[in-house]
Order: C-alpha cells, then sequence, then structure tokens
C-alpha cells in the first residue's frame, strides 16, 4: 500500500495548540486527544471531500441511526517516532482492509483509500509534535464510521460519518491483569459480528467485564458461546497460552477478531523457532496444564495492549496463579515486535511504513 498523498486534504487549523498543557508522562489510556480530526461523509451515494477540523464536538440528529442501531465501526492503529524523529505506522493496510470488512458486515459503505490512508497521513503529519520518541510512546489513531442518517426505521443508513481522532498513549492496563474465563455470558455466536470491529461487541462486554471488575479481574477470556469450551479472545486482545515451550492460540474465526498485533506475533515466532501452533484450545487443557505445572505463560496481544502477560486466571470459581518466569516468551515477543515498531530492529517482513 502507498501513502502517497493524492490531493491536499481541506484544513482548518487551530489557533492556539492546547499541547502544552498534556503531561506526556502521566496519560491514561484513551483520555487525551490532538488538535485536529478528520472527517468524511458519506450522501446521496457518494464520499464527499474530507476535511480535517480543530477537534471538537458536533451535532446529530436525535434520530440518528447510531444511536438506536448502533451502525458503527472502528480501528484501533498506532503511529511510532524513531530516533531521527521520522514518524511510522505499523502494518495499516491490514486496518484499511478489516475497517472495510467490519464496514460491509454492518451494511455500511467501503471507505476509500484515499480518505482513510491519505487522510490518516495528512493528519498526523499535522500533529506529528504530538507523537513523542521513546519505547513505550505512541500516537493511538483511532479511525470509526457512524451512521448519521436520521429516523428511526430498523434499516441501514443512507448516511454516514468516517472520522480519525488521535491520542497520545502509553500502556493500555496500568497494572497485574487476571482473567476469568467465561462459563455463562458469550462474546460472539456464529453468523453475529464477532470479527468485526463493530461498537457493540465492546458494550456487550461491558456487564460482564463489571462482574469480573467486581471480584477483581480486569478480563475475560470469552469461551465459545454454544459449548464454552474452547478458549476465543479477551475482548481488547487476543489471547495465547504457553504450554511447556509450545505457543497457542485459536485461529481468526467468525468469532474471534482477525487481531494485527496477533497474526505479527504468529510469524515472529515462526521466523525466530518459537514452537507455535494456531489451533483450538481447549479451557481443559488449561486448566489442566495450570494443575500440572506445565501451563507457563497467558497473554494477551493487541494494538492498544500491545502484548500484556496475564497473571492468573480463574475457571469455575477456582483461581490459577501462573508461575513467574525467567524466560517470558511475551516479553521476548513484545521486544521483538516493538523493536520493529519502534525501527530499532530491522522490519524484515516490510511491515513499517513511513509516513
Ligand atoms: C485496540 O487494541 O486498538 C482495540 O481496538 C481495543 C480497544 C478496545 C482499545
Amino acid at each position: 500500500m502507498s501513502l502517497k498523498a493524492t490531493q491536499e486534504i481541506d484544513t482548518v487549523k487551530v489557533t492556539a495548540s492546547k499541547i502544552d498543557t498534556i503531561d506526556f508522562e502521566n496519560l491514561s489510556f484513551g483520555n487525551v486527544f490532538t488538535d485536529h480530526m478528520l472527517v468524511c461523509d458519506f450522501k446521496d451515494g457518494e464520499w464527499q471531500k474530507p476535511q480535517i477540523t480543530p477537534y471538537a464536538p458536533f451535532l446529530l440528529d436525535p434520530s440518528a441511526k447510531v444511536f438506536h442501531y448502533g451502525q458503527a465501526i472502528f480501528e484501533g492503529m498506532k503511529a511510532y517516532k524513531d530516533e531521527n524523529d521520522a514518524i511510522w505506522l505499523f502494518r495499516p493496510d491490514q486496518n484499511y482492509e478489516r475497517f472495510n470488512k467490519s464496514a460491509e458486515r454492518m451494511a455500511m459503505p467501503r471507505v476509500p483509500e484515499d480518505v482513510f490512508i491519505d487522510g490518516l497521513k495528512q493528519l498526523i503529519n499535522l500533529e506529528k509534535d504530538w507523537v513523542k520518541k521513546g519505547m513505550g510512546n505512541s500516537l493511538y489513531i483511532r479511525p470509526f464510521m457512524i451512521a448519521i442518517g436520521s429516523g428511526v426505521i430498523a434499516a441501514p443508513s443512507t448516511q454516514y460519518r468516517f472520522m480519525i481522532i488521535l491520542s497520545p498513549a502509553k500502556s493500555y492496563y496500568s497494572g497485574e491483569v487476571k482473567v476469568i474465563i467465561a462459563d455463562h455470558y458469550s462474546r460472539a455466536a456464529n453468523g453475529g459480528i464477532g470479527a468485526a470491529k463493530a461498537a457493540g461487541n465492546y458494550s456487550a462486554q461491558f456487564y460482564p467485564t463489571k462482574l469480573a471488575n467486581e471480584r477483581g479481574f480486569q478480563q475475560i477470556i470469552w469461551t465459545d458461546d454454544a459449548t464454552h469450551t474452547l478458549l476465543e479472545e479477551a475482548g481488547t486482545m487476543n489471547v495465547f497460552f504457553r504450554i511447556n515451550d509450545t505457543l497457542y492460540t485459536a485461529p481468526a474465526s467468525e468469532r474471534i477478531l482477525d487481531g494485527v498485533t496477533r497474526k505479527s506475533l504468529i510469524s515472529l515466532a515462526e521466523r525466530d523457532g518459537i514452537k507455535m501452533e494456531v489451533r483450538p484450545v481447549l479451557v481443559s487443557e488449561i486448566v489442566e496444564a495450570a494443575k500440572n505445572g506445565t501451563l507457563k505463560e497467558i497473554f494477551g496481544a493487541g494494538t492498544a495492549a500491545v502484548v500484556n502477560p496475564i497473571v492468573g486466571f480463574s475457571f469455575a470459581d477456582v483461581y490459577y496463579e501462573l508461575p513467574k518466569i525467567e524466560d517470558s516468551i511475551a516479553l521476548q515477543l513484545k521486544d521483538k515486535l516493538t523493536n520493529i515498531q519502534y525501527k530499532t530492529a530491522e522490519d524484515t517482513f516490510g511491515w513499517t511504513v513511513k509516513i
């Protein structure tokens, strides 16, 4: 995918940047946004001209379909600054393709490359001072699309708004992550929207996750809705399990998001001779491995969370603590991945794209 700008996007700049008021050392994820945003509307059957404008609230009709039927999708991406002040995206083609797959599943129009990719490039160029150098610093990119057409008839909208907002980020999880393995609630079902980054996939997790939080757990590892015997994903992350020296992760499916970090870790493991099996993972084999001491690690992988070790899990009201180990494969893979993202290691895959 090229990142060439085909046309200048109309831009209205802020009169004064708020960047000097931001404490970049103490960011909590997703709360601070940069000075500008990209907006592009779809109406009369076509995309209008995109615009970059000051970051600001906007008005919608109370009957806009996004409010009533949740016709909304998003992506999560990051930009990184290297030691020479160049800014890089990581596999933006994957996010672009997945965004349009989500759009199709939610009966929304495809967003053209010159809106998504050129828009992203020009917006980040304008906001380059917001991308801070140094491992762990990044600019989180949130492209999203909502149905803005009015009328509460339950049918797809004819008008949409595509936007990109940017948020300087450090880590997503601030402390240890303990998870509950789901045995009642479900995130996705066959034929549903689990593989799409649809807003409703996330809000549907809020209630069971709130119950888990009340019990001292940060996340849920979702299982298949029919039998609750297969381990799927953690909602904000895909999940990997290490038994002895082999990593296991479930195949992407119509219930499991095809995560960009997930597929990158699989490629890194394969390149570097780490034993990796992509196959359905049974709850029972993980519980058994935890009991007999062969379960060494569980970790989540996602754009926002990067690679996040899980310290323990609960299943059927029994808590299993993961061992503290010296040779964490999660941390090795995290280093390999972030070194590519921050351009401190050679990108043998051609994943990084300069802005
Ligand atoms: C991401 O990792 O970018 C995601 O989309 C997860 C989100 C809930 C923060």
